[in-house]
C-alpha cells in the first residue's frame, strides 16, 4: 500500500533533529530559512547537504548565488528558529535584523551565537520531489561546544539529555 504524506510526516516527526538556519546572499541581499534536513556527506573533502523546498524564498538565491552557510543553533536561539521559519512575520533581509554575525570565506551571511557554522560553496543541486538537495563544499567552520544544542522533535523544540554512562 502506498505511503501517504501524512504517514510519512508522522514517522519523520519521531526523528529528533538539530535545528539549523541556512543562509545565503545573492545580489547583495541576504536570505535564510530554518532547516533540520541537514546531513554530513564526507570529511575528505569536507561536504554536507541540505534539503530546501523549491518554494522557499532562499531556494533560488542559493541555486544562483552558489554559496550558503549552515548555522547550527544553540538552545537559546529558539526564537531565531521561528523567525527564519516564517512564523514571526519577517521575510528576506528583515529576518537578519536579529542575530547577524560576520562573514567567513564565501561571503554567505553567518549568525551570531550559533553552536557551529559551516560556510559552504555549492557543489551541486539535485532535484528530489518538492525539494532540492544542495551539496556544499565546506570552506570554513566555526564551533562553540560550550553552547547546548537546540533540537526539534514531534513539532516541539527540546534539549538534549545525557544518559548516565
Ligand atoms: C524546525 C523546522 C525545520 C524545518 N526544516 C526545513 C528543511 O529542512 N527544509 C525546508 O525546506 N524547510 C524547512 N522548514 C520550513 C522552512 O523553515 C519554512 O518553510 C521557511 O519559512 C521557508 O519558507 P520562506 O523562507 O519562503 O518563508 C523547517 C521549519 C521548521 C520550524
Amino acid at each position: 500500500m502506498p505511503v501517504t504524506p501524512e504517514r510519512f510526516v508522522a514517522g519523520m516527526r519521531l526523528h529528533a533533529a538539530g535545528v539549523t538556519i541556512v543562509a545565503t546572499s545573492f545580489e547583495g541581499r541576504p536570505f535564510g530559512l530554518t532547516a533540520t534536513a541537514v546531513c554530513s556527506v564526507s570529511a575528505e573533502p569536507p561536504q554536507l547537504l541540505v534539503c530546501v523546498h523549491r518554494a522557499a524564498e532562499a531556494h533560488e538565491p542559493i541555486r544562483r548565488g552558489r554559496i550558503f552557510s549552515v548555522n547550527v543553533l544553540a538552545a537559546g536561539q529558539r526564537r531565531l528558529a521561528d523567525r527564519f521559519a516564517g512564523r514571526l512575520g519577517p521575510r528576506g533581509a528583515a529576518r537578519f535584523e536579529e542575530g547577524r554575525g560576520t562573514r567567513l570565506a564565501t561571503g554567505a551571511p553567518v549568525l551570531d551565537g550559533a553552536r557551529a557554522v559551516f560556510d559552504c560553496a555549492l557543489v551541486t543541486g539535485l532535484e528530489a520531489g518538492t525539494h532540492t538537495i544542495f551539496v556544499g563544499r565546506v570552506e570554513a567552520v566555526l564551533t562553540d561546544p560550550t553552547l547546548a544544542p537546540l533540537i526539534y522533535h514531534e513539532g516541539e523544540y527540546g534539549l538534549v539529555a545525557q544518559l548516565p554512562a
